[in-house]
């Protein structure tokens, strides 16, 4: 294994159907005046919000509202969201809710002590918060699998107003103080945010298993998260209230980006930053956008990182190697991951996002190009690859 690294993940994690008990323990190591962001109306329809309050107000906390944290966070919401804690001098932050909730809440978070221009600062470009800055601790009440927001530092906001969707990754003094994670929470999210949520975990193993041709545990590791997620992602579309794959794929999406499969290797993140301009420009869910610029993608990338495509075929599709030529096993596993997109009703193009040939210059030229994995991209490539997912 190659590369150096610094392993440190401080989120306490509570799994499992009777995880929200724990809430009332965790109150202890909190002030009295909690920020609660919730999003737009399901964790009260579903009735988890009215659970979270009686433990909160049990508890002798002072509860100041956030309500309205939108799917894609925008900048005016981070914006409202830091004026109420400054305003309420709130001492903490619970989410409620999926990755959206999540990351807003670190983006809070690390803002309201910050006295600056926080969007320039953290998220133009790109700095951690100085060490003596002030950063008021986040809880997580996860909601929806998929981003694995839950035990990680990103937090991803839109700044609407210039169709410009951008990420920061915090250190860890960012990463939620604790989360608690009950799939049964689950079982309410609409059908179609749960396969966008099962295609964004694959994705986030891909960008961190295609890179590098080293042995390293880490990609053994990716390839046991992979195979499980294909395994329960075909049982929860046919059926999504099965607790034990709506289980699995909560965990899975957990270390899927937890900073544990990164570990010694680069990364790529290409089809991200391509899913994020699109999703900017479409407002389409952020694992749809994967999903409609991926096959195009690892075509692409394939050319550059034939050995480890064909290892994928292998060891995550179960494809023979019975005498193929390396390209041919390559090609089949991408064949496999096409045909498994489609059984489970993932979009393949980005006109299904209502994106067409006329937006491609825009989403191009939002899109954040970093050195990637097998390929460094240039916008010319980033069209192309728009193009042929038409
Ligand atoms: O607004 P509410 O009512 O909460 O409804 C949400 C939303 O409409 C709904 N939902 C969530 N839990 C539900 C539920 N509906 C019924 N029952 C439940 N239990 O689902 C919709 C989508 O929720 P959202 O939080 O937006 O989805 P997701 O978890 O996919 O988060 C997406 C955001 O996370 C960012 C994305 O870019 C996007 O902004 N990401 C964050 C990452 C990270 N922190 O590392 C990495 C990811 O790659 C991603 O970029
Ligand atoms: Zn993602």
């Amino acid at each position: 294994m190659q590369g150096n690294f610094t392993y440190h993940n401080p989120t306490k994690l509570y799994f499992g159907e009777a995880s929200l008990e724990k809430l009332k323990d965790e109150l202890k190591n909190f002030g009295d005046r909690v920020l609660l962001n919730y999003g737009t109306g399901s964790v009260k329809r579903n009735g988890i919000y009215d659970e979270v309050v009686a433990i909160l107000k049990a508890g002798g906390k002072t509860i100041i509202e956030n309500a309205g944290v939108m799917s894609n966070p925008t900048l005016e919401k981070l914006h409202e969201g830091v004026r109420i804690a400054r305003e309420n001098r709130v001492d903490w932050i619970l989410a409620l809710g999926g990755g959206s909730v999540c990351d807003y809440s670190k983006g809070v978070a690390a803002s309201v002590c910050y006295d600056g221009d926080y969007w320039q600062q953290f998220w133009l470009d790109g700095n951690q918060p100085a060490s003596d800055q002030h950063i008021l601790p986040v809880g997580c009440i996860l909601t929806m699998a998929g981003t694995g927001s839950e035990m990680n530092g990103g937090c991803v906001i839109t700044d609407a107003a210039n169709s410009f969707k951008t990420g920061h990754v915090f250190d860890s003094r960012l990463m939620p103080r604790f989360s608690i994670l009950n799939p049964r929470y689950t079982m309410t999210v609409p059908l179609e945010q749960m396969k966008a949520g099962i295609y964004d975990i694959m994705n986030h193993i891909f960008e961190q298993y295609f890179s590098d041709f080293d042995d390293n545990t880490s990609d053994y590791i990716a390839e046991g998260l992979m195979r499980s997620l294909i395994h329960s992602s075909r049982i929860a579309v046919k059926n999504p209230q099965d607790y034990e794959a709506r289980s699995n794929i909560m965990w899975t999406a957990t270390w899927a980006l937890n900073t544990l499969i990164k570990c010694g290797k680069s990364q790529d993140w290409m089809v991200h930053m391509i899913g994020h301009s699109l999703g900017a420009w479409t407002h389409a869910p952020h694992g749809y956008c994967l999903a409609a610029v991926s096959m195009a993608y690892y075509r692409r990338v394939m050319e550059k990182g034939m050995p480890k495509f064909a290892r994928f075929a292998q060891n995550v599709w179960n494809i023979q190697p019975d005498g193929k030529a390396e390209r041919e096993l390559a090609e089949a596993g991408l064949e496999a991951l096409k045909q498994w997109m489609l059984e489970i009703g993932l979009p393949l193009t980005i006109t299904e996002l209502g994106a067409n040939r006329d937006m491609i210059d825009n989403i191009t030229s939002t899109t954040v190009i970093y050195p990637a994995g097998y390929l460094d991209l240039t916008p010319d490539d980033i069209k192309q690859i728009l193009k042929e997912s038409l």
